[in-house]
């Protein structure tokens, strides 16, 4: 990871996660178990990737973090929702999740499904009336769409539906890509629009290029996933490592290989860097981004 990129990273990891405690009720308030999963499962953990997507696209328009931090807690909020029920028993079934208990098995199932639910609410009344966000009525109702279709059965809920229905059977590529683009690629693409929306005179030329990367990203974000689920190891990863093999899930490496889901990750990058060619030197933090997707080690 370039240095530039490392500190960046630090000091978005450090606001989001001020951002998000702000934000999110606390275990004292009624009812506690409720708000002590949804803090359990949002604070002190993850990449923080998206939120990360958004602070860097507003470097490169310009935009203060500022104003960013509602949006990008919505992105993470809804990523951590979706990420509990992904979990849970009836889906990938995992019990260790960014390093510790996932929350069906710190809490129990009930208070799982409920966290991930009052966690989505709480996303998007952030980008309703969040006071830090200084877009016009009509930029707010764009972001609130934008994560909406993100979020729905024509974005991350329907991927989930088609990995879950796909399980045991042989998908090819095309079909395989849908997935992607839908459970992980929609909200990536989302957390870079929320900056491009908060822009109110963005030059369209632009924002079209931004959402151009983030479709790259999205993709090549998942079959890193992938590859990660098969070569990476438990303590590293902070899950549990081979789950994809064991619940029979079509991935990239099982219909590419390792190597041919590496090149394909390599040419998303490739494609990633292409979009961003109208910019200079202000979208270098999303160039490097874009590297440290394909080359993580988590
Ligand atoms: C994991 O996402 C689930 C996917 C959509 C691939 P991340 O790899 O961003 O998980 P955290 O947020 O860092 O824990
Ligand atoms: C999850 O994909 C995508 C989500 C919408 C959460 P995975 O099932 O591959 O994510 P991990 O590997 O459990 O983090
Ligand atoms: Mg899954
Ligand atoms: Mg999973
Ligand atoms: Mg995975």
């Amino acid at each position: 990871m370039s240095n530039a990129l490392k500190e960046y990273l630090s000091f978005c990891q450090n606001r989001i996660e001020r951002a998000l405690e702000e934000r999110l009720p606390s275990e004292l308030l009624l009812p506690q178990k409720l708000h002590s999963a949804m803090r359990y499962s949002v604070l002190d953990g993850g990449k923080r990737m998206r939120p990360m997507l958004t602070y860097c696209t507003g470097k490169a328009l310009g935009i203060a973090p500022e104003v960013l931090d509602g949006p990008a807690s919505a992105v993470e909020l809804i990523h951590v929702y979706s990420l509990i029920h992904d979990d849970l028993p009836a889906m990938d079934d995992d019990d260790l999740r960014r390093g510790k208990a996932t929350s069906h098995v710190a809490f129990d199932e009930a208070t799982a499904i409920l966290a991930g639910d009052a966690l989505q609410a709480l996303a998007f009344e952030i980008l309703a009336h969040d006071p830090s966000i200084t877009a016009t009525a009509e930029g707010r109702l764009k972001m609130i769409i934008a994560l909406a279709k993100a979020s729905g059965s024509q974005g991350m809920v329907g991927g989930q539906a088609i990995d879950l229905q796909s399980v045991g059977t042989k998908l090819n590529l095309p079909e395989l890509e849908n997935m992607h683009i839908h459970k992980t690629g929609a909200l990536i693409r989302a957390s870079v629009n929320m900056a491009t929306l908060a822009k109110a005179d963005i030059d369209a030329e632009k924002a079209l290029k931004l959402d151009h990367y983030a479709k790259c990203i999205g993709l090549s974000f998942q079959v890193k996933d992938d590859i990660l689920d098969e070569e990476s190891d438990t303590a590293t990863l902070g899950k549990t490592q081979g789950k994809d093999k064991d619940n029979d899930k079509p991935t990239y490496p099982a219909l590419l290989g390792l190597n041919g889901a590496k090149q394909k990750a390599q040419e998303l990058h490739e494609k990633a860097l292409d979009s961003l060619s109208i910019f200079g030197s202000e979208a270098d933090l999303l160039r490097d981004l874009s590297l440290y997707i394909i080359q993580r080690t988590h």
